[in-house]
């Protein structure tokens, strides 16, 4: 039987019910839907819609549903459609006329945006500890590697030498971002729809404000056809997500580049690496290019979605139904994708001797020659040049740096220190800089921060 049998009497068509039925994936919002429903019952018994005892019968209920679900013996009919069909016909199975009271002043329509926002706020608390997991683990390798130095580019053209643990760190702090945004998505998110009921509220003497405290939402709605119809939270979490996979795919594209025999400067442990069922010396970051890989995906959720709202009048449309599937798996992925990476990066061997090597190549001390030239007064832009001269002279016609600085009368024996092993990364001490008195605080400040937000995530 369906829940709109006094309307439409026919049953409805297989094709219909296997279009337009969510429960293959809604039925991750049963915890949600339950707690969504106790409150409501309690707010019914509040206001006199329900005596005490047939409140008490369908809590009762409720629990055993409950129980049913998590204990997999729940039987799903196939005219569940949704989650919500499936726990409201049981409740009523299970005590007739009280559960027949269950869904009074309640559509659909705002129970499934509340499902959904607590589902969010579960599961959005989960997803910020799972990326501050990865971040524990770069600050941990950040911490462990010490003074190890490695080139720093841009262009991917090698620029100037900084501290591996630098660069470690400003992936951290990408990621401190992006749990932020998700904590700031997550307040916004912080509504109880519950008491718009299908789009207008309701001629009973309904509280939404109780069930919205109830709950533990920071405020109920204010307008009921805004209510049905707000997607914006699913919205912004998917950009967020979206953002926070692009930072991971930026981070993977780094780990696929460093343990490339080219730039050998990481080593992935067996656990971690895939090998190649043809190539016998195969061994491949396979973990690093899906989290680059399912970016594409979670761009496509953000972009996606945007065009399912686009053009919806008010209120509720079928449409929105379309939320869900984007929005759980940009939560899985980007969950399973830090929790990968960090697995991945706990295990990886740091190779910085050859690190060193790139980093420490004379042409590397470029600017602090040019630097050098300023603290003693040339003009930056001249200094720029001269040591650009140097350089180009240096790979023409194969002079080692050294031997040029030497022999250049504006800088000369004094200036040969700045192309020691090691000196260039060494005097990068401004703040926020890429040495190692600065990256001490740096590393500290981050670890504080994510300290916070671990706190803050529960
Ligand atoms: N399964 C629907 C969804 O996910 C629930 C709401 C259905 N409401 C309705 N009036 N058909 O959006």
């Amino acid at each position: 039987m369906t829940l709109w049998h006094g309307r439409i009497t026919e049953a409805p068509a297989d094709v219909l019910m296997a279009f337009t039925a969510s429960l293959p994936f809604d039925v991750r919002l049963a915890p949600d839907d339950i707690a969504g429903s106790r409150a409501h019952v309690h707010m019914l018994e509040r206001v006199g819609l329900l005596t005490t005892e047939e409140a008490a019968v369908v809590g009762a209920a409720l629990d055993r549903v409950e129980q049913e679900i998590t204990g997999g013996t729940f039987e799903f009919l196939p005219t569940d459609e949704d989650i919500h069909t499936a726990v409201e016909r049981r409740v009523t199975e299970l005590t007739g006329d009280a559960g027949a009271k269950l869904h009074t002043a309640r559509s659909r329509n705002d129970q499934v945006a509340l499902d959904l926002r607590l589902y969010v706020r579960r599961e959005g608390r989960a997803l910020q500890r799972r990326v501050i997991g990865l971040q524990e683990v770069l600050l941990a390798r950040a911490r462990e590697v010490e003074d190890a130095s490695v080139p720093g580019y841009t262009h991917l053209q090698r620029a100037q030498p900084v501290l591996l643990a630098h660069h470690l760190l400003a992936h951290v702090w990408a990621l401190v971002r992006d749990v932020e945004r998700l904590g700031d998505a997550l307040a916004r998110a912080d509504v109880s729809p519950l008491g718009a009921g299908a789009l207008a509220g309701s001629s009973l003497p309904i509280d939404p404000d109780f069930v919205a405290s109830e709950l533990g939402f920071a405020r109920r709605f204010d307008n009921s056809l805004d209510a049905v119809s707000d997607r914006d939270f699913v919205a912004e979490l998917l950009f967020v997500c979206a953002l926070a996979q692009v930072h991971l795919s930026r981070l993977g594209e780094e780990v696929v580049l460093w343990s490339s025999e080219e730039f050998g400067f990481m080593t992935l442990a067996d656990e971690y690496a895939t090998g190649s069922s043809m190539l016998p010396q195969k061994k491949n970051p396979d973990i690093a290019e899906l989290a680059r890989g399912k970016t594409g995906r979670m761009i496509g959720h953000v972009a996606g979605f945007l065009a399912t709202l686009k053009a919806l009048p008010l209120a509720y449309n079928r449409d929105l139904q379309e939320d869900k599937e984007p929005l759980f798996d940009a939560f899985d992925t980007l969950g399973g994708a830090a929790e990968a990476m960090a697995g991945l990066l706990a295990s990886a061997t740091f190779e910085t001797e050859r690190m060193r090597q790139a980093a420490d190549v004379a042409t590397a001390a470029a600017t602090d020659l040019a630097e050098h030239l300023v603290q003693r007064g040339t003009p930056f832009r001249e200094a720029h040049a001269l040591v650009g001269n140097l350089v180009r002279h240096s790979v023409e016609r194969g002079v080692p740096m050294a031997e040029l600085v030497m022999t250049d009368p504006r800088l000369g024996p004094d200036a040969l220190p700045l192309l020691e092993p090691g000196a260039s990364v060494a005097r990068r001490t401004s703040p926020g800089g890429a040495g190692p008195e600065v990256v001490a605080v740096q590393l500290e400040a981050a670890a504080a921060r994510v300290a916070a937000l671990k706190a803050a995530a529960g």
